[in-house]
């Protein structure tokens, strides 16, 4: 066999805690031969750029995306910040990852996919968790039909509030900042991946917020049924206002997928492996070292091992450099299950805002609705 893998230079968008994994990535990939990084804060830039080596920087994405050797693009600025850098890759015709969501307001999102359809750009999405061997395991159960119909699906997605209150620190406004839409949509894409097969129809949800409303003027969580065309239901619930003593530092989640012919479940709590120490580093995404007691690999990204990420970021990136290297099939969300689940997402927050059920799909307009 004759393999003829392509070139990569590597035009990085944003080299925050993101940026700075998949450009550490890229740099021990054997056909990423340039890594240009744009990034607006000077000090962050020098420090990512030192650490990967990169052979160009500079604080304007416009300049990075503009140069000859770059050949694709990682887009992995804040999460309201994804529109410009993705148009302007369109527009050179670079392939992309981008972080999710794929926008956070549902125009603009449903502009950028017609942009990248428009163009016919190979646009992936960070829906990382497809990279785990649990969940890939229980997609090929239900592809395969091991389950018969799937009917019934629960998820249960657990946080510790520090990545909640780390949210809501980055941000100005608040109600940009929903539990579904930054972290929710991690468990309902592997839901929606397991039931592609199925048309969603009509949400139902509620929220709370009596411990992040006052002060962070947040929601702390929220429960939805999603109902598909042929009555199958999805139940879920997200909180991400666990005390900052839970012992899971990032997420943990439980999955329950019943089918006329069978059911799985699958338990990706994290409370097999549990770390009580006198005096703590601090674990996962918002480190606090007040906590003593860990449920450990809960970061949904992977760990830091022998000075190198462990877990499923790793796989996500070096899958996608192999597919743009080779052009290979992977399983990556694409740009129309971006849009799909930021769509699902607002859906559930607007039924939660309007106490009522909301029929699917939601429109840019519907988004904005308060009666
Ligand atoms: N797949 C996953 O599991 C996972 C995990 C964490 C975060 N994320 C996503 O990754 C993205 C980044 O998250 P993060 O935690 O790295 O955030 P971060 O705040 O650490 O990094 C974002 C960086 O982008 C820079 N930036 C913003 N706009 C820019 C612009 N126009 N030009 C240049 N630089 C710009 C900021 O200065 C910052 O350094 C978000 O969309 C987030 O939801 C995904």
């Amino acid at each position: 066999m004759k393999k003829q893998p392509k070139r990569i230079g590597l035009a990085i968008v944003g080299a925050g805690r993101v940026g700075l994994i998949r450009g550490e990535l890229a740099a021990r990939h054997p056909q990423v031969d340039w890594i240009g990084i744009a990034e607006k804060i000077p000090e962050r830039a020098k420090l990512v750029a030192d650490r990967i080596g990169a052979d160009f920087v500079t604080a304007d994405f416009r300049e990075l995306v503009a140069r000859p050797e770059a050949t694709a693009v990682v887009v992995s600025t804040d999460e309201h910040l994804h529109v410009d850098p993705i148009l302007a890759s369109v527009e050179r015709g670079l392939p992309m990852m981008i972080e999710k969501p794929l926008a956070t307001d549902l125009a603009e999102s449903a502009g950028v996919l017609a942009a990248i359809e428009k163009a016919g750009v190979d646009a992936v999405i960070g829906y990382t968790q497809r990279f785990r061997r649990r969940w890939l395991v229980a997609k090929e159960k239900v592809s395969t039909g091991q389950l018969g119909d799937v009917t019934m699906v629960t998820s249960r997605a657990f946080m510790n509030r520090l990545v909640a209150i780390d949210n809501y620190k980055r941000s100005d406004n608040p109600a940009e900042i929903s539990p579904m839409v930054i972290s929710g949509t991690h468990a309902l894409d592997i839901v929606m991946w397991m039931m592609e097969a199925k048309t969603p129809v009509e949400v139902y949800a509620r929220s709370v917020d009596k411990a992040l409303g006052p002060e962070w003027k947040g929601i702390d969580g929220t429960g939805f049924v999603i109902t598909f065309s042929d009555g199958s239901l999805y139940h879920g619930v997200i909180s991400w206002a666990l005390p900052v003593v839970w012992p899971g530092a990032v997420y943990s989640l439980e999955v329950g997928i019943v089918g006329v012919e069978g059911v799985l479940t699958i338990d990706d709590t994290h409370r097999d492996i549990v770390l009580a120490v006198n005096q703590s580093q601090g674990e996962g995404y918002a480190p606090d070292q007040t906590r003593r007691v860990d449920f450990l690999t809960s970061y949904p990204v992977g760990d830091m091992a022998l000075g190198e990420l462990r877990g499923p970021m790793r796989e996500e990136t070096n899958s996608w450099l192999t597919r743009l290297a080779l052009g290979l099939k992977t399983q990556h969300a694409i740009a129309a299950e971006g849009h799909n689940r930021l769509m699902l997402t607002k859906a559930i927050d607007l039924s939660a805002r309007l106490k009522r059920p909301v029929k699917l799909p939601i429109s840019p307009e519907d988004e904005k609705r308060t009666a």
